[in-house]
């Protein structure tokens, strides 16, 4: 039988502060962990659920780097941002708190202290990667270089994107820095590491033996860590921003922000509560980390051996990491702004958090990575939530205000159909409680919307709108019967869609109701007087998701035209003025061209230079003909070293424009000049 906990604790992965919040982190953690913390609230328990900003860590430093300005500010303004962003949606976190904030300083350092006095660290020094320039050791990212397996030259120290290949600093062909593209240095270093060796029969029995009914995705990934064998972590790093390592000798040295952040959701809770140790240190409460995929090893194998080793923490009672989640076919991508950022759905998209809450859940990727689309977004809101739950609200509010001036009608008999729907109505609950409480939150999503699908199949069955003038006893007690179902569709998506469930309650006039009377029919009794009906949801037009596809279509066209200006060829040593003088580059006319027998490339120009008339042999017969060419000015270096090709004697050159592709244009006058005009 499963265990009955007296109170939960639920934590949300925090969100680096460097960048606003999108879809993918929605779907993959916050929408869940928010839908599950709604309903335990609903049910009456004792539950909390923490989140707050990830603030440190070497992508702040080196963002802050790139605008000039100090990390406090970069986190500053991502905080506020993203824990703005989160109250707009309906995030209903407890504490929203942030790594910066004093209590973590003390927390995270603390616990530190106690294992570092206990033993349970391992001192090691080692040879690592240093910028001189930038005064800076190097994580494995900031170094890039070329790939030993295919050639890119745009590798990282610990992965090459193009080809997949997880890689080491050491293997990279020609490393450089990716702070200030100096070439950098390996220099010895001294850090702590967290022996995760010495864990490894811990995690065994606590996870492969003991949670066997976890998600099979975080299950696999945590079996496969541990089969693989584990190593020694560092837990401290070479930086000027973190929590410095509390101990002497250890100055210019902070805290690895893997280290710091999990603590973070026990510093939120200090600074919750100040009864947080009864959350933290009992039995009897249920941990729940809601992350996405990437955070697995750190939240399942990591985290959980510093616990072990600090000893007094419990441990999470289940880790339901997501998938990722995709948009329009592509990996979401902060740096490459593929993406739907919350703060901008939200002010583009006013009155409509629930449609995003809605589509999030209903898509989210649960056990495979999927896709957001736009025209699913537009369908799921036509189709599902105009519909079906819109549609059947507005029915029997608009209907009983109609008939009945805004009073319940009192119920009559019933007939066989109204108890079949009732009896369907009844087996709902039990099927939605069982998915929200094994995190299968996209099932859950759909036993809620059962009420709303069911009670518009009920209302169209039994046309109260044909009855009126005949039977209107009958009238009553479907009308009756719809404002009942009304009410526990409130309920029902509560968790979900808390916006909707407001303002149905608010045309209802009723106050909110406990989870436990999901699926009674006696919730509006009659003679009460409901509010002023109103649409619930409105049609999304093609118009909006034109917009957004525009958007991203502009997005990419901005990624190619960047990925192009990278392949730009890199400056060629200095020249001196003297030098340069010795060009002798004039305009010319060219007056006759064809092609070289036998050769594919050559073409052979006939150019009146001003000085003389010449030929000059040009290689670019594949992106000219001789007809493009003839009557052109062009720009001719005449002092060339003359040569001969293919039995033909070259006197110059003719200087083009050549792109990363290598597409060749001709440089021209922009206005028509006299033969032999200087070029300089
Ligand atoms: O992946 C991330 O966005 C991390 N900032 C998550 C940290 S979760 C926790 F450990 F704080
Ligand atoms: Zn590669």
């Amino acid at each position: 039988m499963a265990k009955e906990y007296k109170r939960y604790l639920v934590t949300s992965a925090l969100p680096y502060a460097n960048g606003p919040v999108h879809i993918g982190h929605l779907a993959g953690v916050y929408i869940p962990s928010d839908i599950y913390t709604r309903y335990l609230r609903l049910k009456g328990r004792d539950v909390i659920s923490v989140c707050g900003s990830d603030e440190h860590g070497v992508p702040i430093t080196i963002k802050a780097r790139k605008e000039g300005v100090a990390p406090q500010q970069i986190v500053d303004r991502y905080h506020e941002l993203i824990k703005r962003s989160f109250e707009r949606l309906g995030m209903s976190f407890d504490i929203y708190s942030r790594t910066s904030s004093p209590t973590h300083a003390k927390t995270a350092s603390d616990f530190f202290r106690k294992l570092y006095d206990e033993g349970k660290f391992i001192e090691k020094s080692s040879e690592q990667y240093y910028d001189e320039q930038a005064q800076t050791f190097l994580a494995d990212r900031y170094i890039v270089g070329t790939c030993p397996k295919c050639g890119n030259e745009r590798a990282y120290g610990d992965q090459c994107e193009k080809c997949g290949s997880t890689l080491s600093p050491d293997e990279l062909i020609d490393p450089h820095s990716a702070v200030s593209g100096s070439k950098p240095v390996k220099r010895e270093t001294k850090h702590w590491y967290l022996p995760l060796d010495r864990y490894e029969e811990f995690l065994r029995k606590w996870i492969l033996d003991g949670h066997k009914e976890w998600k099979s995705n975080v299950y696999g990934q945590c079996k496969s860590w541990l089969d693989g064998g584990l190593q020694p972590r560092a837990v401290s790093r070479d930086l000027d921003w973190g929590i410095p390592v509390p101990v002497e000798g250890a100055e210019g040295k902070v805290l690895y922000v893997w280290f710091d952040a999990p603590i973070g959701y026990i510093s939120a809770t200090k600074d919750l509560t100040p009864e947080w140790e009864k959350y933290w240190k009992s039995e009897d409460t249920k941990l729940v980390h809601f992350i996405g995929k990437d955070n697995i090893v750190f939240h399942c194998i990591v985290f959980p051996s510093m616990l072990e080793a600090h000893e007094g923490y419990i441990l999470p009672e289940n880790v339901p990491a997501n998938e990722f989640l995709n948009l329009e076919g592509d990996k979401i991508s902060t740096s490459r702004n593929w993406a739907v950022w919350l703060h901008e759905y939200l002010d583009e998209f006013p009155g409509k958090e629930d449609v995003l809450r809605y589509v999030l859940c209903a898509n989210a990727p649960e056990t495979k990575d999927n896709d957001f689309t736009w025209k699913d977004f537009q369908a799921r809101n036509n189709n599902e939530l105009v519909a079906v739950l819109g549609n059947f609200v507005n029915r029997a509010l608009v209907l009983t205000k109609k008939y009945y001036d805004g009073v319940v009608p009192a119920c009559g008999e019933l007939t066989d159909y109204d108890r079949q729907t009732v009896a369907e109505l009844s087996q709902i609950k039990g099927a939605l409680e069982h998915c929200i409480e094994s995190y299968r939150f996209r099932e859950a999503l759909k036993e809620a919307m059962n009420f709303a699908r069911i009670g518009n199949k009920y209302l169209a069955d039994t046309e109260p709108w044909k009855l009126i003038k005949t039977d209107p006893a009958r009238v009553a007690t479907i009308l009756h019967i719809a404002l009942q179902i009304t009410a526990d569709t409130a309920i029902a998506i509560e968790p979900f869609m808390p916006f909707s469930a407001a303002k149905i309650l608010g045309m209802l006039g009723a106050e909110r109701f406990d989870w436990e009377r999901l699926g009674a029919m006696d919730l509006v009794p009659a003679g009460h007087r409901i509010g002023e009906p109103s649409l619930l949801f409105e049609k999304i037009e093609d118009d909006a998701i034109r917009r957004q596809l525009d958007k991203l279509a502009a997005t990419k066209a901005e990624n190619a035209a960047a990925e192009k200006s990278k392949d730009i060829e890199s400056q060629k040593d200095n020249v001196t003025f003297d030098e340069f003088q010795k060009m002798d580059i004039r305009v010319g006319t060219v007056l006759a061209a064809e092609k070289v027998a036998k050769t594919k490339k050559l073409l052979k120009l006939t150019v009146d230079t001003g000085i003389d008339t010449r030929e000059i042999v040009s290689g670019i017969a594949e992106h000219f003909t001789p007809e493009q060419l003839i009557g052109r000015q062009v720009l001719v270096l005449v002092n060339l070293e003359p040569r001969e090709l293919r039995g033909i004697v070259s006197r110059g050159m003719i200087l083009m424009a050549e792109d990363a592709s290598g597409k060749l244009r001709l440089l021209q006058p922009d206005e028509a000049v006299n033969n032999g005009s200087l070029v300089g």
